[in-house]
């Protein structure tokens, strides 16, 4: 299906910079986290018992389309649907058939651990999504395992091949790299998006919810070492594209793919930050790394049939949102939410 392309609605030519924050930021970008829940429970963003939000406190999907519906009103162009696993949450084909529909929306993603990709492939790009983002840390099949302590390489192997044939714009793999775990494989892994024309970007890893098992200081590995074992093997040329996230991307003189680094701990980029996010249970995140929200789910059963507070609310909520993150991996005190409450 394809996108409509149309005018916003008059409340939003009303105000078409209504989502300036207090730093002079546009917010331009959501992100959309549709369940906490995954099939897998990967080491550095799980702990191996997780609690999830219970379904009845859930948005619906109506609601999620309804906040979205807002925000492309007030001028927000880049939505993404991330989880936990967004494809493991229910008839959630509505969620993106109803976002492909949205006019002034220009570009649709989805972050996915690509467990599912292989039934759901088709259907998502008939329903407007252009880009997706895979995670995958490793393509050694007992590594995979150790890591998602749960998964099977071959699934996630299967539903990249599956986006690979759907015919989507982008391909891009995001791999976190962890010291002594799979720092050795970056190579590999460079040269397997290689040969599939993908990008791949490489994540230092984020202190987002207590994980006993893990030690995030002593597995940290900079973005800068990882360039620096790139350039053992291929030819790297800094540029200065972007795709509206916070990814600084490399080309190489010989092939299609891109190499990207997202580097929150060497190479801050918040001064730039265009996003905020929506959880699943309807609370307005102004910043990964903080914990300034607003409750948007109970603006949302408070009016029902109308979303003029909806985007009041939102444009209210700009104001609290913060200059960025202070992650520090030596410290106790982190942010208590993992990162499978907001995707990312
Ligand atoms: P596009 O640029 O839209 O392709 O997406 P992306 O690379 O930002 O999205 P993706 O969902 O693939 O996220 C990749 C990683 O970037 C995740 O680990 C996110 O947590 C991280 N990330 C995305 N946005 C932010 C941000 O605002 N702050 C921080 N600290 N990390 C972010
Ligand atoms: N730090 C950095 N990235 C993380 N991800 C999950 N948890 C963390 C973390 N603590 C990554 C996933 C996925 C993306 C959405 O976020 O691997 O690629
Ligand atoms: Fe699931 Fe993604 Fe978290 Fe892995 S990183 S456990 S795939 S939500």
């Amino acid at each position: 299906m394809e996108q409509i392309v149309g005018h916003r609605s008059a409340q939003a030519q009303a105000s078409p910079s209504a989502l300036i924050d207090r730093f002079g930021r546009k917010v331009s970008y959501l992100r959309i986290s549709v369940t906490d829940r995954c099939d897998l429970r990967c080491i550095y963003c799980m702990s191996e018992n997780m609690q999830f939000v219970p379904r009845s406190q859930l948005l619906t999907l109506e609601e999620i389309i309804r906040i979205a519906k807002s925000f492309v009103d007030l001028g927000v162009n880049k939505i993404r649907i991330t989880g936990g696993e967004p494809l493991t949450r229910r008839n959630i084909m509505k969620v993106f058939e109803g976002l492909g529909q949205l006019a002034g929306l220009d570009d649709l993603s989805l972050t996915t651990n690509a467990s599912q990709l292989s039934k759901y492939a088709i259907p998502l790009h008939e329903a407007g999504v252009r880009r997706i983002n895979i995670s995958l840390d490793t393509i050694q099949p007992e590594r995979f395992r150790k890591i998602t302590r749960v998964g099977k390489l071959h699934k996630t192997l299967a539903g990249i091949d599956a986006a690979l044939q759907a015919g989507f714009q982008k391909v891009k793999i995001n791999s976190v790299v962890l010291k002594n775990i799979n720092h050795d494989e970056v190579t590999e892994l460079v040269a397997f998006v290689r040969t599939r024309g993908m990008d791949i970007t490489f994540i230092e890893e984020m202190p987002l919810g207590i994980i006993n098992d893990h030690n995030r200081a002593q597995s940290y590995y900079s973005s800068d070492e990882i360039l620096s074992d790139l350039r053992r093997q291929y030819e790297l040329i800094a540029t200065t594209e972007k795709t509206g996230g916070p990814a600084r991307y490399y080309k190489m003189p010989d092939s299609e793919s891109r190499v990207g680094f997202i580097s929150p701990h060497s190479h801050n980029f918040c001064a730039s930050c265009n996003r905020v996010r929506l959880t699943a249970e309807g609370l307005l995140l102004l910043c990964l790394g903080q914990e300034h929200s607003k409750d948007l789910k109970r603006v949302v059963r408070a009016h029902p049939t109308n979303d003029e507070s909806l985007r009041k609310a939102i444009i209210q909520s700009m104001l609290i949102k913060p200059k960025g993150h202070n992650f520090d991996l030596n410290t106790q005190e982190v942010i208590l939410r993992h990162m499978n409450a907001t995707g990312g």
